[in-house]
Parts: structure tokens; C-alpha cells; sequence
């Protein structure tokens, strides 16, 4: 073998160890049926605009968290974890969070596109597709993101720095209520300077997240949303 050739060999397995390692960290290969239990039926035909797309709906966050769980299920081997397309496969942030661009998803996902990208409508019901789409159009836009995740990581290790006195028995929770209280506002106030890629009005941000965790309150709050955001400062980029 001349060097180029060995070169080339050499490329070539590379390539295939990282496409294999990559199918196996992407999720499942075989289609997950989605579970759109909390949503409402879709029973008026196929909606022309994602009828989930409004944050204030009450139904947001259920699509969110049930899209997410079928992008990941789904679509991400493909088309990237957290939708951030590795090249393989269209980057999906970029479709425009409107009519015209649903249109074009919905079409893309009940029938798919030749042979490189599946048809999913005897996979999944209209209601886990449009769950998908509210996950997609929601993802926060990196640049917006890198800006503020110092002061996240800071948030984070305030909150760690809690929950270990707590645990410990060193301090209460009722002591730090107020410091909790300020971190929370501090993360909504974040989570609003976000923006999408879509033009969806509400990026579902690792801040955003983290807020909604501190409201609900409960036993593991601290936990989860440190949780949360170490999750996602470890993989963002
Ligand atoms: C096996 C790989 C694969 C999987 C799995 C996959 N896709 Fe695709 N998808 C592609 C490829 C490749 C294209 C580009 C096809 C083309 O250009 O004809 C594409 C195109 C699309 C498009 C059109 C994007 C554009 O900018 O034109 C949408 C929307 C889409 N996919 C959504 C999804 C969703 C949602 C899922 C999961 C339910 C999914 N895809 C699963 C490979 C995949």
C-alpha cells in the first residue's frame, strides 16, 4: 500500500467507528413509539399549524417534554442530539416556526424523503408529531446560550453549595428561601433573553428549565435543577 492508500484505509475505519459509536449515542435505531398521553386529540383532520406552539397554552410543556423524548427516540441519530445537526442530516432549528415551514415539516415526517429519511406516519400519531415540532422549534440559540454559562455555572455550584448544607444539616431550606427565591428570578430573567432559531416566542433554554424546576418546589428541587443545568452546560458548545 502506498502511504495514501494507508492513509485512506486508516479514514475509512475511522469513519466507520464513528458512524457506528455515533447510531449507538443517538438513540435507538428501530422506531420508539411516542406516548402522547396529556395532550389533547388532534380530531379535526391534519392541523396546518402546530397547534402546540403557543407557550401560554397549557399544554407547552407536556409537548415539550413529550417531544423531546420522541426527538431523541427518533430523529437525533440523524439529525443530532438537542436537534444541533452534526451533517448527516438538515439541522431542523432552522425551519421557521410558521405555517409555511410546518407545512413542509409535516409533510417531511409523515412521508419522509427518498430513502434517506423515513416516513413516520404508521409510526407515530399527529399529536407526537407536532409534540416533536414544539421540541425543535424551541431549541435556545447556542450564541444567546454561550453568553450566559459562567454565570450558570455559578447559579449551579450556589445551588450544589445548598443542597450539600441542607443535606448535611447544616442549614434549611426555609433559611435559604430567600437566596433560592433570587437564583429563581435571576434564571426566568436569563431564560427571557434567549431567543430561538425558529422564531417560536419561547426557547426551552436550560434556564427555563431550571426555573420551572425551583417553582414547583418539593424534595429534590435543589438536586434536579442542578441536575438540570450540568446536564446541559455539559453539552452545550
Ligand atoms: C435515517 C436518518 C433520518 C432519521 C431517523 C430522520 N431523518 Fe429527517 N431527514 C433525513 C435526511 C437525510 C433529510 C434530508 C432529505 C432530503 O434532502 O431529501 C431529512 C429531512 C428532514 C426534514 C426536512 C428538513 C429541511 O430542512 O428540508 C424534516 C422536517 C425532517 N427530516 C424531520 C425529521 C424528524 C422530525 C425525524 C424524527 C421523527 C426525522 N426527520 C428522522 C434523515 C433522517
Amino acid at each position: 500500500m502506498t502511504q495514501t492508500q494507508t492513509r485512506r484505509a486508516t479514514f475509512a475505519a475511522l469513519a466507520f467507528t464513528l458512524s457506528a459509536g455515533m447510531a449507538l449515542a443517538h438513540g435507538d435505531v428501530t422506531p420508539q413509539p411516542v406516548n402522547t398521553e396529556g395532550l389533547p386529540e388532534l380530531t379535526d383532520g391534519w392541523e396546518f399549524e402546530n397547534p402546540f406552539r403557543d407557550p401560554d397554552s397549557p399544554y407547552w410543556e407536556r409537548a415539550l417534554r413529550i417531544g423531546d423524548s420522541g426527538y431523541n427516540q427518533n430523529c437525533a441519530r440523524c439529525h443530532g442530539l438537542e436537534a444541533i445537526s452534526g451533517g448527516l442530516a438538515p439541522d431542523l432549528r432552522f425551519l421557521m416556526a410558521e405555517e409555511m415551514d410546518d407545512e413542509w415539516y409535516m409533510e417531511r415526517i409523515r412521508r419522509g424523503s427518498g430513502d434517506r429519511m423515513p416516513a413516520y406516519e404508521d409510526l407515530m400519531n399527529q399529536e407526537a408529531m407536532w409534540a416533536i415540532r414544539t421540541y425543535i422549534e424551541a431549541r435556545p440559540d447556542p450564541d444567546a446560550m454561550a453568553d450566559f454559562m459562567p454565570r450558570l455555572r455559578e447559579i449551579r455550584d450556589g445551588l450544589r453549595d445548598k443542597q450539600e448544607a441542607i443535606a448535611d444539616g447544616s442549614a434549611t431550606v426555609e433559611e435559604y428561601a430567600e437566596e433560592i427565591e433570587a437564583l429563581h428570578a435571576e434564571l426566568h430573567a436569563i431564560a427571557l433573553e434567549i431567543p430561538t432559531m425558529s422564531g417560536a416566542p419561547k426557547a426551552d433554554s436550560i434556564a427555563r428549565r431550571a426555573a420551572v424546576i425551583l417553582e414547583r418546589g418539593g424534595d429534590r428541587f435543589l438536586r434536579d435543577a442542578d441536575e438540570t443545568l450540568t446536564i446541559g452546560l455539559s453539552v452545550s458548545r
